[in-house]
């Protein structure tokens, strides 16, 4: 460890490697392409409809069309892969969340047409009950409660429609236990082999997913017997050793992608799921995270170009290697443009 010359100059420098942006490329331990994002999308019944979500500027509802023209558009930039999430009109939610098992609901409906259009999108389509629950939660609701068992197996079948429609992936995202295996069982037992799963693994209760409910109109309501909040089944905020509990169990299941959710906050746990399997990990830089950096970049107090980058690396860097992102198609402008 002594310093190798007579003077009191220090012998390593580690600032020799970031002398110039060529050394700098050389030695860069982490890239972010395109092709590592997953653009999520909200659809509306309707054609050529747009419908703005207050609290992500650049974001809206759209129609199937409109659906259509974001897929082609990411296609072209690079971006290949898109979650779906259905907004539904109010009048066709119930307490039983029916819609969710009709094959001609809007996001089956959306799914058949971007396949039709583009097949080589590859689709993700979001498993829970809550785009469709009158009640606003991901599952069943009985007693007070939200029920286990009889939501998995809403959810099972939900998973089979959507492969049936041609959804590549199916994404559950709603933290009930047992439902990879039994989605897993499904698809397979109805000649789905090939639709893969990603599960929500580590979903917290995170109040950081507010504009998402809003897109969607799907907070949980308040009346009697229905809970207030999701904490009965999202992972609390200040666990991660449990993060591994799911995680395992997940592996065991059969599902082919881990995901932690919200991104950011959670950067710890992405590492340790990173270190604790060799499946593939996702993140999702949930709607909130997007909210705070466009309303400091709105008011000038932040650029949005840098921070975004920089916030996407971090999350990369934590260890996913899948990053689900509303800014999926930003970045792969800044990308091409050589200013990521
Ligand atoms: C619900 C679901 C949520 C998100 C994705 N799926 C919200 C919730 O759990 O209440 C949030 C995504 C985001 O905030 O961007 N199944």
């Amino acid at each position: 460890m002594s310093a190798k010359t007579d003077t009191h100059l220090p012998w390593r420098r580690p600032r020799r490697l970031r002398r110039n942006p060529v050394i700098r490329g050389l030695v860069r331990e982490t890239r972010l392409t395109p092709d590592r994002l997953v653009l999520p999308l909200f659809v509306v019944e309707g054609t050529d409809v747009s419908v703005p979500i207050g609290a992500m500027p650049g974001h809206a509802r759209l129609s199937i069309d409109r659906v259509v023209a974001r897929c082609e558009e990411g296609l072209a930039l690079g971006v290949g892969a898109f979650a779906l999430f259905p907004a539904l009109d109010d009048a066709l939610k119930t307490p039983g969340a029916d819609v969710a098992v009709d094959p001609d609901n809007l996001l089956c409906r959306t799914v058949r047409a971007v396949k039709e259009a583009l097949p080589e999108a590859y689709l993700a389509t979001d498993v829970a009950l809550d785009p469709y629950s009158s009640v606003g939660h991901d599952g069943l609701v009985a007693h007070g409660e939200v029920i286990n068992d009889e939501t998995v197996e809403m959810l099972a079948r939900m998973a089979v429609l959507h492969g049936q429609a041609g959804a590549d992936m199916v994404a559950p995202s709603d933290m009930m236990d047992g439902r990879v295996a039994a989605i897993r069982a499904a698809l397979d037992s109805n000649g789905l082999t090939d639709v893969s799963i990603l599960s929500y693994t580590a979903k917290y209760a995170s109040a950081f997913y507010d504009p998402f409910r809003e897109a969607l109109e799907s907070a949980p309501v308040d009346a009697p017997d229905v809970p207030p909040d999701k904490k009965t089944y999202q992972m609390d905020p200040a666990n991660a050793r449990e993060a591994l509990v799911e995680a395992r169990l997940d592996e065991e299941e059969g599902a082919d992608v881990l995901m932690v959710k919200p991104a950011l906050p959670y950067l710890d746990v992405i590492h340790r799921l990173r270190q604790a399997t060799s499946l593939p990990i996702a993140a999702y830089h949930v709607s909130g995270e997007y909210a705070m950096l466009h309303a400091a970049a709105e008011r000038g107090w932040l650029d949005e170009r840098k921070c975004t980058t920089e916030a996407l690396l971090g999350i990369a860097r934590a260890g996913a290697d899948v990053i689900f992102t509303y800014s999926a198609l930003d970045f792969a402008r800044w990308y091409r443009e050589g200013s990521a």
